[in-house]
């Protein structure tokens, strides 16, 4: 760490590389790729190293993926989380459940206090048989499907949305039913959309050439917190079901002894929603498209799962035994980091490396460049889940990989998205052979997060020794 006590810090003293061409007022706007911003952030990294920035009508924007630098804002003394663009615009629907509150806000570490004991691996324990159900109906559909292409990343939303709406509010959307997508459903789905591409746009575009759509946006947004809040008041009218609504309704903060508001439990489902659900189908999908790409690999997950599971029954206590399936899951994370970056700013003047930055000012940590530097190898591009084995894992890798975000404000659900994921791959593999779309190129879609574009595969199943459908 740089000792700040004798230079004074001006934002306007740095000078940090940027894309070439800058314009008086406008700066790098011509630079700026609002439907693929992760990807091309990622880009400039390549083109201008660890630390650069786009100036867009002069706003900052400073990308930061070198290992040193992101262990600097890393450190929670210097840097803490930042609510960038598209995450405080979400505020609009969680409000400030745990993902979108301010450091600042008192319910933040209220509802932290109350949820964190629901979120430990040894919870798991309580939702395994909950995941292990809808990961059977993903696998129903697919079976009832087999021989036609199947269109993964919906799919595996399906299940995700089916597992959160199970746990975090004894909810069972029916996404496999065939029916029509629950309202809330619909709704939900059609303000991510909206908060996504409004994302950089003025409010007055907004007000005219979009009006339609915010007016549409508003009314969506209203709708899905009655359908909450309905939700909520019928449960606390009723006995529970064990799940994450009945732990808030029936919790208290330790620290000020006081329950969460009926409001601030509207806000932590939705965050679950929102938080909890695409980005586990992200990882899902992606981990598909590599394993159908991969026979070895594959191979060598069958063979685990067959030592571990001998009977063909994927237990609680089995999951956390599935060791190579789990590389194959944080090299997937590795190369795809669903959650492509976070956002971290300075708690006051400080030094990031040899750069001065005000207090209050903001930096992107750009993960798809972290986890495929040199540290990595020289195949940092290729999948090869055997990187993550005991003798060739980087040194350095508590900075070197960080899709869960970091301190305080890390992924509450990390356990949560492991055990669901490895529960699906393992069953899916277990079940199915996989075969990819002939001449399929992956290309990455970017909404908040990431998914695979068009990634359709072809389902057939195998004998699957014990466990039949
Ligand atoms: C592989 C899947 C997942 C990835 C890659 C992921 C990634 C992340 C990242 C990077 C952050 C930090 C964001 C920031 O600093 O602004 C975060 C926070 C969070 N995640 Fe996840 N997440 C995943 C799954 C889940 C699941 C399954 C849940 C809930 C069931 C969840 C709930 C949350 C919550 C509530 C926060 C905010 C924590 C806080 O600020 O206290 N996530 N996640």
């Amino acid at each position: 760490m740089t000792s700040t006590d004798d230079r004074r810090i001006h934002s306007r003293d740095r000078a940090l590389p940027h894309p070439p061409y800058r314009i008086p007022f406008l700066g790098d706007l011509w630079d700026l790729h609002v439907t693929d911003s992760s990807q091309w952030g990622w880009r400039g990294a390549q083109r201008y190293g660890g630390i650069y920035e786009r100036n867009v009508l002069g706003a900052r924007i400073t990308y930061v993926s070198s290992p040193e630098l992101v262990a600097e804002v890393n450190n929670e003394d210097r840097w803490a989380k930042f609510l960038g663009v598209p995450i405080r615009n979400l505020r609009a629907v969680a409000g400030d459940g745990l993902f979108t509150a301010h450091n600042s806000e008192p319910n933040w570490a209220k509802a932290h206090a109350i949820l964190a004991p629901a979120f430990t691996q040894s919870s798991m324990r309580t939702y395994h048989d909950s995941m292990i159900e809808s990961t059977d109906k993903l696998l129903q559909h697919w079976a009832s499907r087999e021989g036609s292409w199947c269109d993964v990343p919906a799919d595996t939303s399906k299940l995700a949305l089916d597992v959160i709406g199970r746990v975090a509010f004894g909810f069972d959307f029916e996404t496999f039913s065939g029916s029509e997508p629950h309202e809330l459903v619909v709704r939900f789905q059609r303000v991510l959309r909206y908060i996504n591409r409004a994302a950089y746009s003025h409010p007055l575009v907004e007000a005219t050439l979009f009006r339609p759509q915010r007016d549409q946006h508003r009314e969506d947004i209203a709708v899905i917190h009655r359908l909450v809040d309905d939700i909520v008041a019928s449960r606390q009218s009723s006995s529970g079901g064990g799940d994450l609504l009945d732990l808030m309704l029936s919790s208290v903060d330790p620290v000020t002894g006081e329950p969460l508001s009926s409001e601030n439990i509207r806000n932590q489902i939705l965050t679950f929603l929102v938080a909890g659900q695409e980005t586990s189908a992200g990882v899902m999908a992606f981990a598909l498209h590599f394993l159908s790409t991969h026979s070895d690999v594959v191979d060598k997950v069958r063979a685990e799962f067959e030592t571990v599971c001998p009977d063909g029954e994927l237990t609680f206590d089995r999951v956390a035994k599935l060791r190579y399936l789990r590389q194959v899951v944080d090299e997937t994370l590795r190369l795809w980091p669903v959650a492509p970056g976070y956002f971290r700013k300075a708690r006051g003047d400080t030094f990031l490396g040899s750069h001065p930055f005000e207090a209050g000012e903001w930096v992107f940590v750009v993960l798809l460049q972290l986890h495929r530097n040199d540290a990595w190898g020289a195949n940092a591009d290729e999948f090869d889940p055997d990187r993550w084995g005991r003798e060739r894992r980087p040194a350095d890798l508590a900075n070197l990989y960080k899709p869960f975000g970091t301190g305080m404000r890390g992924c509450i659900g990390r356990q949560f998205a492991y055990h669901e994921i490895l529960v699906t791959l393992a069953s899916v593999v277990g079940h199915f052979e996989l075969e990819p779309e002939p001449g399929y190129d992956l290309q990455v879609t970017e909404s908040i997060t990431l998914r695979p574009s068009d990634l359709r595969l072809r389902m057939t199943l195998r004998d699957a020794g014990g466990h039949q459908l």
